[in-house]
């Protein structure tokens, strides 16, 4: 008798390990923790919680809210809070003065969550859009963003954070040599603990668009000498990736201890590519847009929630990420059981 070829038998069944969630469970390969969650949080210098209309389930928070949702960070095994600042738009000038205000609703944010859950860590945007009115992140020259100029005021807004005791500082505004200037002056100052994680490879993306209302970030877009339309002579050409390469293996030589690439969902194959090529933790933000797409098609029904925000954060795990910066950091870990 002759017999079949053997492909032909149905030997190679790889569902046989998805029969069943034990051993679905047995072989996953990545895990998701609350661990993996930098809870991204947006404070402005009000009283109470103020809604963002583009991102449904996310407000602004209060420097008492703050303090309040360390805590709940804490209870939640949430390891570290990135905050942002809303400035309000009078306070704002060209050069986003108030980003040097030792007073500042960062600073003062800083040290009340420090001091209602010193476990968790904080991170801090170091960059000039929340205080400029026209919100770029850069000094503005003749129409062109002043790159120099520019880094000494991030030196002066990152010392003025790790001084309140800022754990991570995080370059995000994608200016050449920031990290190394920051580096720098920490080890002057002897902050020598204190951490940079830079937005290394950060590019000029449609989807910060719901952080801006967030922020309440000056209009960009005017077009003017005094406002360049947008932010693509510092942010990365959405087409590029070795270019990611070059930029995060200048910023680990200068001094970054971690990196991030930004946004995160539509470049996951930079996170990977990252990751394979450098020995440093690697971060990603599911930045704003991401979280208002995903609420959006939820709330219409489209999308099953609850599924998506724990599909998409484990889709950074796989792809190699240290840990994801979210807005879903504190309904993630609930979900995970927290
Ligand atoms: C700017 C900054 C941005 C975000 C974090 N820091 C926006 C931008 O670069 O224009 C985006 C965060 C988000 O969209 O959730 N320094």
């Amino acid at each position: 008798m002759t017999r079949a070829p053997l492909a032909a038998y149905p030997a190679l069944r790889l569902r046989r390990l998805r029969q069943a969630d034990w051993v679905r469970r047995m072989v996953r390969e990545t895990v998701l923790t609350p661990s993996d969650l930098i809870w991204s949080m947006v404070v402005h210098e009000g009283e109470g919680q103020v809604p963002v209309a583009s991102m449904p389930g996310v407000s602004r928070m209060s420097v008492k809210d703050c303090a309040a949702a360390a805590k709940q960070a804490r209870a939640l095994g949430i390891p570290a809070i990135a905050i942002f600042p809303h400035i309000d738009g009078s306070k704002k000038d060209a050069r986003g003065s108030l980003a040097q205000d030792a007073d500042g609703v960062i600073p003062r944010a800083i040290a009340a969550m420090k001091d209602a859950a010193p476990e968790i860590g904080i991170m801090c945007d170091v960059a000039l859009d929340p205080f400029t009115d026209h919100g770029h992140d850069g000094l503005i020259e003749n129409g062109r963003i002043l790159n120099d100029a520019t880094v000494e005021t991030l030196v002066t807004q990152g010392l003025i954070q790790a001084k309140a005791g800022c754990d991570i500082l995080a370059p995000s505004d994608m200016m050449d040599g920031r990290c190394g200037a920051l580096r720098q002056a920490l080890e002057a100052e002897g902050l020598t603990d204190v951490m940079i994680m830079s937005y290394a490879a950060k590019y000029a993306s449609a989807f910060y668009g719901p952080y801006r209302d967030a922020i309440g970030s000056g209009k960009l877009g005017t077009g003017s000498v005094e406002n360049p339309g947008d932010k693509k002579t510092y942010q990365m050409d959405s087409a590029n990736s070795e270019e990611a390469l070059r930029e995060v293996a200048l910023d680990i030589s200068e001094g970054a201890d971690m990196v991030m690439v930004k946004p995160g969902l539509p470049y996951l194959d930079i996170v990977r590519r990252v990751v394979d090529a450098f020995a440093v933790p690697t971060f990603a933000f599911q930045v704003s847009g991401e979280y208002a797409m995903l609420m959006a098609a939820a709330q219409n029904g489209w999308l099953d929630e609850e599924r998506a925000i724990l599909e998409t954060l484990g889709a950074f795990k796989r792809a190699g990420a240290a840990g994801v910066i979210t807005y879903f950091a504190p309904r993630a870990a609930r979900l995970l059981g927290a």
